[in-house]
């Protein structure tokens, strides 16, 4: 489709979110693929300017265009509006965040040769929302898990699976304790896994999941999680590839699919320079494979591999491992280390 413009939705975003963006385009660019972005404010820069975080327009745009690409936006904790994030999973029906996190080579990566697809449920469980003040000093937030969102990750999780030739799928979940929401969430899965003998499926409880992570992540091929294990597991499959600034996500919906980076806005660095791109940028590339430019995609996923290889040019993120290459020349192997 060389000729083809795609119209999408930008969001740039709070804090790095600009600077990223900035990167992001000039990469675009030189891929030759015709784009014209239809750029929003949302979150804290929106309610700044306009009272409103997430604007009619912005839905509307995104409604239009059915795919988005965003930066990060800064939701404040445990106060202020509710997460814009949040609110655009709902209201698109994003109901699949997909991670696809591989090592890339810089000496902040744990482990080399990692490549583990993260799938997440985006709907419900805890971030459903509903946390009532039963009485003072306690608290109640309620989990749910239906069968619906359940059946309908699952399926996401084995047709990827089939599609990209993965090999095996463990469901991650905490049944032993949450025996009936976890118990179902496990029931769909199987009934579903049933269905795909090729795919090799297996289970693992969540806690365990994270030492295995650490210790043995090669076992691993892909992940599938309910919301809350997903958004902490897959920060941790990020920090063993290179960190946040390095891991893409897409989030699939029924009405439309919005492409982001796995980090937040980073107020420490925004600003300075120096906030790492890569992230953007493979989560561009995964929204050009989506709308059908794989040739570009591939082009901008090589030349940022070929570029952190030479070592030359990478944010300070990406260097953060100078205290561990110490630890390595007095012989203590605290990290793998394979360039
Ligand atoms: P964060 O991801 O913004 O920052 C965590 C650490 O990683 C910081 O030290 C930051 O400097 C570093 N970092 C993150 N991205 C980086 C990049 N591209 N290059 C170099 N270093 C990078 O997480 P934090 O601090 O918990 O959240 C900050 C704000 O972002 C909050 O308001 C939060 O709600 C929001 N947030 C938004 C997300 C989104 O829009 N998808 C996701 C996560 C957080
Ligand atoms: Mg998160």
């Amino acid at each position: 489709s060389k000729h083809k413009k795609h119209i999408i939705t930008l969001l740039p975003g709070d804090g790095i979110g600009p600077e990223i963006t900035n990167a992001m385009k000039r990469v675009v660019e030189a891929t030759g693929v015709l784009i014209e972005w239809e750029e929003h404010l949302a979150g804290k820069a929106a309610m700044d300017k306009g009272g409103d975080p997430l604007p009619q327009e912005v839905m509307d745009s995104i409604l239009r265009n059915k795919i988005a690409l965003k930066g990060p936006l800064t939701t404040e904790v445990g106060k202020g509006f509710r997460s814009v994030n949040v609110q655009l999973r709902k209201t698109l029906n994003l109901y699949a965040n997909l991670r696809p996190t591989k090592s890339v080579p810089s000496p902040n990566t744990r482990y080399m040769g990692l490549d583990i697809v993260v799938v997440r449920e985006n709907t419900e469980s805890l971030y459903a929302g509903i946390e009532n003040e039963i009485s003072p000093g306690v608290v109640q937030a309620s989990k749910i898990i239906t069968r619906d969102a359940s059946i309908r990750i699952a399926k996401f999780a084995f047709e990827y699976a089939r599609k990209h030739k993965r090999k095996k799928i463990t469901a991650i979940h905490k049944a032993n304790i949450m025996k009936l929401a976890d118990g179902l969430f496990l029931a769909c899965c199987r009934e579903v896994a049933e269905k795909f003998p090729e795919v090799q499926y297996n289970e693992m409880i969540v806690d365990n999941c994270c030492m295995q992570l650490v210790m043995n992540p090669n076992q691993f091929d892909m992940l599938l999680l309910e919301n809350l294990y997903g958004d902490i597991v897959s920060d941790l499959c990020a920090g063993l590839v290179g960190g946040l600034g390095v891991v893409p996500g897409a989030n699939i919906g029924t009405e439309a699919s919005v492409f982001e980076a796995v980090h937040g806005s980073a107020p420490d660095i925004a600003g300075k320079g120096i906030a790492n791109p890569t992230a953007m940028i493979f989560s561009t590339a995964l929204m050009l494979e989506h709308i059908g430019e794989k040739a570009a995609a591939t082009k901008m996923v090589n030349a940022i591999y070929r570029v952190l290889g030479e070592g030359k040019t990478v944010t300070p993120d990406l260097k953060g491992l100078v205290a561990a290459y110490e630890l390595k020349k007095k012989g203590l192997n605290a990290v793998v280390l394979e360039q």
